[in-house]
């Protein structure tokens, strides 16, 4: 137990969190592109801004939320996902005063208590972004394109966006009777599960992955047959805008997300490749949550995806993350005083913001040009007794094996300038 992690975790070991820095500085480059700014909330919040903000008919609220009672006995939960958090921060901090639309990008770790496996952690990490104040549906298509974009940086393919349409407060109640209306005469034979979704939440029925209630639901009256006028309209034109920018979509009538703020769009992105768990990014619109969750009426839009199933995709296609080298230079020294006299210089260097290493561990040559190697260093500087009593270090490009002869007065220009 005390060496073992706790279940649904990961350490990110050096190796793996240069490729982790490497993603979070193209999220940053594509944010500050696009205009959208970094906030940061806490990893905790009050309980109840999860069961009002994301649902209390939703697995998440139901099942899957680590909440506990703090010293003070008030509940609270690790924040399961990042939107409510946001529009929280947004209200208390009065954003909405402020110039509109305010354009938001979050990372960070969400916790959420489910069945750990392949691409399925309880606590993994989002990279987000939320648009407040605006109903445009260009506000809808940029959202997308800005994760399609980011995907494009990495150099992922095959992904396909599913969109989909779930309405507003007002053609949602049609649509929820006529599935109802739809779904009845065979209810008993649905899982317990769907069954229990009936009253309160039908659409999740449609989401339902075992076979036997899909087949049930075949048919069933879709969300974009029952939209009303203007959400009909706002559909057309973000699948218009969409176009215009060369992003190819899926319309997926059964597309249901599992939390229970959208209205109008709702989205996925998807990479068939990496298995069941192939969501690698959900979102949409929600202009009803603000107002949910005690804020001013304001229409609200934005994504998650999870970024360690970007890794899973960048392994199924085959795609290396660039690394920074470790090293430009190592210094080899051999005997005391070279060893003296590297340290000095690798001070030196380093002032001059050249990444240098040195043997600490009093190893033999041979082995200290292999840890150069090791570290692709792209010098090796060595300094043995021979050297040093002429003043000078032998400079060895590691590429090529050639080596020269350089005074120690000129080797820290010699370095800097050849680099
Ligand atoms: P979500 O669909 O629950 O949406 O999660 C978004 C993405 O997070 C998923 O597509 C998936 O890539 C990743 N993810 C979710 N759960 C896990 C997990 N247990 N392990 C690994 N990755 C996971 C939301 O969270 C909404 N807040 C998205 C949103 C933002 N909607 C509007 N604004």
């Amino acid at each position: 137990m005390l060496t073992q992690r706790p279940k649904g975790t990961n350490d990110l070991l050096p190796g793996q969190t240069e490729k982790w820095r490497y993603i979070e500085n193209t999220i940053r480059q594509v944010c500050s592109e696009y205009g959208y700014q970094e906030i940061r909330t806490p990893i905790f919040e009050h309980t109840e801004l999860f069961q009002r903000g994301v649902g209390e008919t939703t697995d998440i609220v139901e099942k899957e939320m680590y909440t506990f009672l703090d010293k003070g006995y008030r509940s609270v939960t690790l924040r399961p996902e990042g939107t409510a958090s946001v529009c929280r921060a947004y209200v208390e901090n009065k954003l909405y005063a402020g110039p509109q639309p305010v354009k938001l990008y979050y990372v960070g770790p969400m916790f959420r208590y489910e069945r750990p496996q392949a691409g399925r952690f309880r606590q993994f990490n989002q990279f987000g972004i939320e648009v407040f104040g605006s109903t445009n549906p260009a506000v809808d298509a940029e959202v997308i394109t800005l994760a399609m974009d980011f995907y494009e940086r990495l150099g992922l393919k095959n992904l396909e966006v599913h969109l989909n349409s779930v309405g507003c407060r007002r053609c949602r109640p049609v649509h929820k009777a006529k599935l109802q209306e739809f779904l009845r005469p065979n209810l008993d034979k649905f899982c317990p599960n769907c069954q229990g979704r009936f009253e309160r939440n039908p659409l999740r029925m449609l989401d339902c992955k075992n076979p036997g209630c899909r087949e049930l639901s075949a048919g069933a009256p879709t969300t974009t047959q029952c939209l009303c006028e203007e959400c009909a309209e706002h559909f057309e034109q973000v699948k218009g805008y969409l176009e215009k920018v060369g992003v190819r979509y899926r319309v997926d009538e059964r597309l249901v997300r599992g939390l229970d703020y959208y209205t109008k769009t709702a989205f996925e992105i998807m990479v068939e490749e990496i298995g069941a768990q192939s969501a690698i990014c959900g979102g949409g619109r929600y202009d009803g949550l603000i107002e949910e969750i005690g804020g001013p009426a304001t229409p609200g839009i934005g994504f998650a995806l999870g970024m360690e199933r970007i890794f899973s995709a960048l392994a199924v296609q085959g795609i290396e993350i660039p690394l920074e080298t470790k090293a430009d230079v190592y210094l080899a020294a051999l005997g005391e005083p070279a060893v003296q006299e590297a340290f000095k210089l690798q001070a030196q260097l380093r002032k001059l913001h050249l990444k240098v290493e040195m043997d600490y561990l009093a190893r033999g040559l041979k082995a200290q040009l292999k840890a150069a190697d090791r570290l692709k260093a792209k010098y090796a500087v060595i300094l043995g007794e021979d050297e040093l009593a002429r003043g000078a270090a032998t400079v060895r490009r590691m590429d090529s094996g050639d080596q020269q002869e350089v005074k120690l007065i000129d080797l820290i220009d010699f370095l800097a300038v050849n680099k």
